[in-house]
């Protein structure tokens, strides 16, 4: 998720700009992230940012997986969330201004307004229409939280509009989706939560641990092939976006633990030699050649209150099943008020 300057595109000769403006248009994404899409199919290590797997039908593809029997965070952190939810609620402050950060459908933070009674919900969302139908569900339900949804690309940094009280709030950062940020990347999002507030604040996340390999690869590559569709289907996702013309049986999923980064890769092998054409540009892949689609950080326990202290939170309780293989942590951070 490296940001690139225009200046850095490539050759314009074969670009017909109107074709972007078009593109642009039908998918609602600026100029500069079409160009970042083209210039990480064009890099050496060719790459797709992971937000593109979340299309209408990749987001299905990601709520089926997370039914897997092999995919256990979903459950694991639903299970600590459960069993823990009196001394989550004794953790942190009272009345919060709680901010769900991809909020999604909104059932996981619906499961803490009982138990943490906040008083303002602020559902942010990359998929600004999903969340918005979600919080017409959920208004009725509790009358006493004022609620607002946010439609946004968060994954650079949160923008919270002046009528988001800067007292007590608590982000919730929940499913281990922190793992899609490279370790700098995290930290610089971290610390730009606890830098939009003056104020004392709080935070709470959820993160996956390290584990035995064969049960990571497994989450990642399971029986059914629910995580192959999801991988593959960004190529149908980006053919939409971008004009691209990936043909999905050309291409294979790869999953893989890189115990030197401690990280899950999903990649997309090239089952053949294929040329990928686009917009005036075009790329080849020899077989066997890969395209990087996500990473997934798995954290220590030391290690995530490493990166919480270096991004200016005190870690503070840890919570986990009795496996160890996912937490949820919770941290502050002081007022900076004179
Ligand atoms: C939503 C980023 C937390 O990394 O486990 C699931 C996405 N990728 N299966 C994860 C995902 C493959 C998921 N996150």
């Amino acid at each position: 998720m490296s940001t690139h300057s225009p200046h850095s595109m490539q050759p314009q000769s074969g670009r017909r700009p109107d074709r972007y403006s078009q593109a642009s248009h039908a998918t609602g994404l600026a100029d500069t992230e079409l160009s970042e899409l083209s210039q990480g199919l064009l890099a050496p290590q060719a790459s797709i940012s992971p937000k593109y797997l979340y299309d209408t039908l990749g987001s299905k593809l990601f709520e089926a997986l997370c039914l897997l029997p092999e995919y256990y965070p979903t459950r694991t952190e639903a299970a600590i969330f459960e069993a823990r939810r009196s001394e989550i609620a004794q953790a942190v402050p009272r009345q919060a201004v709680l901010i769900d950060l991809g909020a999604g459908n909104c059932a996981k933070a619906e499961t803490l307004f009982e138990p943490l009674r906040p008083s303002h919900y602020i559902a942010v969302d990359i998929s600004a229409d999903f969340v918005r139908s979600a919080l017409r569900r959920l208004r009725p339900r509790h009358p006493g939280i004022r609620m607002q949804a946010l439609g946004q690309d968060f994954s650079r940094g949160l923008e919270l509009g002046d009528d988001v009280p800067s007292r007590g709030r608590l982000f919730f950062y929940p499913g281990s989706s922190l793992g899609n940020f490279a370790p700098p990347e995290a930290r610089r999002f971290l610390r730009g939560l606890k830098e939009s507030t003056a104020d004392a604040a709080s935070l709470l996340l959820g993160v996956d641990l390290v584990k035995d390999i064969e049960i990571l690869q497994a989450a990642y590559d399971d029986a059914l092939g629910v995580t192959s569709a999801f991988n593959l289907n960004v190529l149908r996702n980006i053919n939409r976006i971008l004009g691209t013309d990936f043909d999905v049986r050309h291409w294979q999923h790869i999953a893989l633990f890189n115990p030197t980064h401690s990280r899950v890769e999903m990649h997309l092998q090239a089952r053949h030699d294929v040329l990928v054409s686009w917009n005036g540009h075009s790329r080849r892949f020899s077989q066997g050649e890969r395209i990087h689609t996500e990473n997934s950080y798995k954290y220590t326990r030391e290690g995530l209150a490493k990166l919480l202290e270096e991004s200016g939170w005190t870690a503070g309780e840890f919570w986990t099943d009795e496996a160890e293989w996912f937490a949820v942590v919770h941290a502050r951070s002081e007022s900076t008020h004179p």
